[in-house]
């Protein structure tokens, strides 16, 4: 099943032919079809194996979008409001001891101008490998900043109420080496090397200004798996995304962009790693895991409707008289009747080894709101107190982030700090 869309690509290959080229299953399709090019092209003219490379580079966009790129400037940073990328990796950073005001602002002209460039698929000043910069594939570089550097690049009344750790919750096992930081910088990108290679320059630029903490990596689906705009998948297999106000509207902007002060343009982030078992989860039938979050796992829709985006019906009852949405429910529990208390999430998949060598899934959890005390924090609230999902997932890591506004060609990231 795997092979129909790569079949599709490579101009009218079907799997039969794949196989009886002499392709070893599993290989992989793209070594597949270059060894049946091989096998072609030795007994073919020039000009025939040449179309039949054509053909084999099937749907250009595949080939190309690796160039597009997303613009840096405008209002917002665009690494909050664009389809997320395939790969994402968060970076918290401690600023070192000695940094002051002055030391600040030459971080914030260094993460602005590798931000602004990466961004563009060129190098930047100083970038040993830069090869690696011409394929941005959607690369985006996203700036936060923690209480400490608000406080000393322009003093306490600069910093937002809401900037403080979250209160402790029930379901927390936070651990400090996936908690707290001074400065985060999101770089994702639909290509792994454009991302490594931009986080990399990124820690390189900044290494005398503020040490790395802590590091997420989270996955996401492939780009041009899915149609644009599709919610991703999660490792419990659910789909996930769906009830988010949507970038570009007005309720987006009154849910998630701050209006106040010299963060207007801004955001907070809420990062949280959350542990997600999934052999426990394993242990659950079909209709178990369904109630566990209130929708069907083929097509996302409400456990009332028959597609995703239906509303859902939270009176509507079994003949037994029991709600078929269940009032424990994750995503009844996550509805407010208050509209305020909403937010957008934004997660990532995340598969390690954890410390005891065994696998360890997870959702990087993100989520940007204009005040995570009056947005976040009652949602998480009414999940700590009753949330069937919580049988199976344990929040590690926990961080609350001002996401810096955007600026214009000739601005500079943070400047209405200064
Ligand atoms: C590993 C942890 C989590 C998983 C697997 C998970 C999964 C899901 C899924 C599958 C949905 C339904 C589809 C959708 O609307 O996206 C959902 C909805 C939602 N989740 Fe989570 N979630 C997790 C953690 C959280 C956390 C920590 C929060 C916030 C504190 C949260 C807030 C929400 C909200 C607000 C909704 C939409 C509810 C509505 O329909 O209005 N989730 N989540």
């Amino acid at each position: 099943m795997a092979t129909e869309p790569q079949d599709k690509r490579s101009g009218g290959w079907s799997r039969r032919r794949f196989l009886t080229a002499g392709a070893v299953a599993g290989a992989g399709a793209v070594a597949a079809v270059a060894a049946d090019h091989v096998l072609q092209g030795s007994l073919r003219s020039g000009k025939e194996a040449a179309t039949t490379a054509t053909q084999l580079s099937g749907d250009n966009s595949r080939l190309t979008f690796g160039r597009q790129t997303v613009s840096f400037d405008g209002p917002v940073q665009a690494g909050v409001t664009i389809q997320p990328q395939a790969h994402t990796r968060l970076m918290a950073f401690d600023l070192v001891e000695s940094v002051d005001r002055g030391a600040i602002r030459r971080l914030m002209r260094l993460l602005t101008d590798d931000a602004r460039s990466l961004m563009r698929g060129v190098a930047p000043l100083g970038d040993s490998e830069p090869e690696l910069a011409t394929v941005p594939a959607h690369l985006t570089v996203t700036v936060g900043v923690g209480a400490r550097l608000i406080r000393v690049a322009a003093g306490e009344s600069f910093v937002p109420g809401w900037l403080r750790p979250l209160p402790t919750f029930g379901i927390d096992r936070l651990r400090d080496e996936w908690s707290g930081g001074d400065l985060v910088v999101e770089v994702a990108s639909d290509d792994l090397v454009a991302m490594s290679h931009a986080a990399r320059l990124v820690t390189k630029s900044i290494r005398s200004l503020a040490v790395v903490r802590w590091m997420q990596d989270g996955f996401r689906h492939a780009y041009g798996t899915h149609p644009e705009g599709t919610s991703m998948r999660n490792l419990f297999g659910q789909i996930d995304g769906t009830v988010n106000p949507v970038p570009g509207t007005d309720d987006f902007a009154e849910v998630v962009i701050s209006r106040d002060g010299w963060l207007a343009g801004g955001t907070s982030l809420v990062v949280r790693r959350i542990q997600m078992d999934l052999d426990t989860w394993d242990d659950i039938d079909r209709v178990g895991r369904e109630a566990a979050v209130g929708r069907r796992l083929a097509t996302g829709a409400p456990l009332t409707g028959t597609t995703e985006h239906d509303e859902p019906d939270f009176d509507a009852a079994d003949s037994l008289g029991f709600t078929v949405i269940p009032d424990f429910s994750h995503m009844r529990r996550a509805r407010s009747e208050n509209r305020r208390e909403r937010i957008f999430r934004r997660s990532a998949n995340y598969e390690v080894m954890d410390q005891h060598g065994r696998p360890e899934s997870g959702q990087i959890f993100m989520s940007y709101q204009a005040d995570p005390v009056t947005q976040f924090v009652p949602i998480q609230r009414r999940l700590d107190e009753l949330d069937m999902l919580n049988e199976w997932t344990t929040p590690i890591g926990s961080a609350v982030f001002a996401i810096l506004p955007g600026c214009g060609p000739e601005g500079m990231l943070g400047e209405t700090l200064f």
